[in-house]
């Protein structure tokens, strides 16, 4: 993938991994916030639901006890005779009818047999008399003073409802009577509903009485109807203890989190530490709500914020990348030879430099390339000269020795022709002279037929097809061992070493270096003759080892010359000229020859089929880029 792909990826991927990381904190933050402020809000609420009950149930007791005074003293004077009853009916049936809280008044003598109900309609349901086995009418009776009770049903209602009992009390101090209120529960949960006033939705309040029964709920009134149990409730449970404070907790009815806030209250008048408990919840999702609206603004915002900052950084990086395309370009070109090519497209300081640098160094590049080229051309033109006169002088060896043939076949005819007509006439000394000169004849006639020979090898075309050194050598092996049957030899040839090259001159090669090794092993039993290859400076060298007598490597450089010699011809035969051969051929080759000895121990001849710079052409060629010449 290019850089100009890679970068705004790179660019994108650090965007949104930025934005998730602020989004989480934020979003944490944001809760914890969101969270304390929601608590701060329940718990008002909670407090002016309490306080808004309070005033409520004040309100009920404030109207009883104005009816109470009332009819106080009628029942002080008569006790709950019929004559009081009728004069206090008048005013409890005013007091009933103006309240706004109370649904019916009950007035009880102190046992609790009920004397009055008001409204009188009330009178037929009732089943029983007695209120005196209630718990906050025994309480009121005996604290004499007004009492609050919890949720209980009712006689004449069979509803649930919550009573106010007003004790009337004689002179002394002793109740002689109670006047109970039952409280309008109805409007209990209204109460808290008028709290919703500007309130946010989804949050609501709850009372309990002191056992956890429900008194008002402000979203589900039917509660109370049904005298739902809330003692479950978590914000209940801790009212019921006696605490105040805020929560988050699993709502085992809505079976969802809820954040409340929940505190006890004692109801007006209430006796005996009674408490009621009020609550304020809201579900946790309604009250973080605003967090999700928050992190789908971050998310979409980084989105573009993304897409915008990737789009910028894949312009940016075309930009930067265009001047690296064309460098790019100019070094494949020079790569190729061609340095004609120069950067123009130049963007900041630090590509101009390096346009600079390329271009200089392409220029001096190209006027190196085209002074190695005139060099060549020149090269090249005095090899064409050297070859040339190379040529002629080979021809006009070649020509000399072959016309040298017919006056020295003369001199040695005419020589014979003497020695056979004169015969005796000549006497010892002129027999011996002409023994000579026809010596000297035949020592010429071998050497100029030497000199032809090495003339041959060198005229000849070459032709290099692969061959088999060692098979070559084996044939020559047998031709060479079978002029000696009565010498102990060993010829140690691989089966096959492959080689490239004319077979005719390769054959001459090995033909001189077999037969030395072959004559200068002649004291040796057995002789040991080992023909191989093996890898010099990178090149495959062949060659001939032998234990035969050796030389001194003091003169190896003779041996290669025409005509030399390091051993006696009475001891070795031969002329000098065999290396001579070989070194030809195998330069014809491209290759050279040279040797390695050690007196007495042996010695090897290597030689080589091609040269370095062969090989440097070859590899040449095979890139495409060489030029042969
Ligand atoms: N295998 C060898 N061991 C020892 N000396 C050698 C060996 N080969 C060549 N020489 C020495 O190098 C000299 C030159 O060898 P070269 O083959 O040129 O000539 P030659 O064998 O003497 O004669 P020609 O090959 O012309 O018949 C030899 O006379 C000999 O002294
Ligand atoms: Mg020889």
């Amino acid at each position: 993938m290019g850089l100009s792909i890679r970068l705004p990826l790179l660019s994108v991927l650090v965007i949104l991994t930025f934005a998730v990381l602020v989004s989480v904190i934020l979003i944490l933050e944001g809760r914890g916030t969101l969270t304390s402020v929601e608590y701060e809000h329940l718990a008002l609420s909670a407090r002016s639901y309490a306080a808004a009950v309070q005033f409520y149930i004040q309100n009920a007791k404030d109207e009883l006890d104005t009816a109470a005074q009332i009819i106080a003293p009628a029942i002080r004077a008569n006790g709950l005779d019929a004559h009081a009853l009728e004069q206090v009916q008048g005013a409890l049936t005013a007091a009933s009818a103006n309240s706004t809280v109370l649904d019916f008044i009950e007035l009880a003598g102190i046992d609790g047999t009920i004397a009055l109900i008001e409204p009188q309609t009330l009178e037929q349901k009732l089943y029983t008399r007695t209120i005196g086995y209630r718990r906050w009418f025994q309480d009121a009776v005996r604290t004499r003073t007004s009492v609050v009770s919890n949720l209980f049903i009712t006689v004449p209602t069979r509803l649930p409802a919550v009573a106010v009992a007003v004790p009337i009390l004689d002179n002394r101090g002793n109740a002689v009577a109670v006047l109970e209120g039952a409280i309008r529960l109805g409007q209990l949960s209204q109460a808290g509903a008028l709290q919703e006033d500007g309130r946010r939705a989804g949050r609501y309040g709850f009372l309990t009485d002191g056992h956890g029964l429900v008194i008002a709920h402000q979203v589900t009134p039917r509660f109370v109807a049904e005298q739902t149990d809330f003692n479950a409730e978590p914000t209940v449970q801790r009212a019921l203890q006696g605490d105040q404070g805020t929560l988050t907790f699993f709502d085992p009815v809505e079976k969802t989190w809820m954040l409340g806030a929940y505190l006890p209250f004692p109801p007006a008048g209430a006796v005996g530490g009674r408490v009621w408990t009020v609550s304020f919840v809201v579900p946790q999702d309604v009250a973080l709500a605003p967090i999700g609206v928050f992190s789908r603004t971050i998310a979409a915002l980084a989105g573009v914020f993304a897409l915008v900052f990737a789009a910028f950084s894949f312009l940016f990086t075309r930009r930067l990348m265009s001047p690296l395309d064309q460098l790019t370009l100019a070094v494949q070109k020079a790569g190729m030879g061609d340095f004609s090519y120069r950067i123009t497209e130049v963007r900041g300081e630090e590509f101009a430099r390096l346009s600079r640098a390329y271009n200089d160094m392409a220029g001096q590049l190209g006027q190196k390339d085209r002074t190695i080229q005139e060099h060549q051309d020149q090269l090249r033109q005095t090899n064409a000269r050297l070859e040339e006169a190379n040529k002629e002088l080979e021809a006009f060896s070649y020509s000399v020795s072959h016309d040298l043939r017919a006056p020295l076949r003369a001199i040695d005819d005419f020589s014979h022709a003497l020695q056979e007509d004169l015969g005796d006439g000549l006497g010892a000394d002129g027999k011996q002279y002409i023994d000579r000169i026809r010596n000297a004849v035949r020592t010429m006639g071998a050497l100029i037929e030497d000199m032809l020979k090495l003339s041959r090898v060198s005229r000849a075309d070459l032709v290099r097809e692969p061959v088999d050194v060692g098979a070559i050598a084996r044939h020559l092996v047998g031709e060479i061992s079978a002029g000696a049957p009565e010498r102990k030899a060993d010829f140690v040839i691989p089966p096959r070493i492959p080689a490239l090259a004319d077979p005719r001159l390769l054959e001459i090669l090995l033909g001189n270096l077999l037969d030395n090794a072959w004559k200068f092993t002649r004291t040796r039993q057995p002789a040991r003759i080992e023909v191989g290859q093996q890898e010099t400076d990178g090149l495959t060298a062949f060659y001939v080892r032998d234990n035969g007598v050796g030389f001194d490597m003091k003169y190896v450089n003779k041996l290669f010359g025409a005509f030399q010699r390091l051993h006696s011809k009475e001891e070795y035969e031969g002329t000098g000229i065999g290396l001579v051969i070989v070194r030809r051929i195998a330069a014809r080759h491209g290759g050279r020859a040279w040797a390695e000895s050690v007196v007495g121990e042996g010695s090897t001849f290597y030689f080589t089929l091609s040269g370095k710079e062969d090989r440097l052409e070859q590899q040449l060629r095979a890139s495409g880029g060489g030029q042969s010449g």
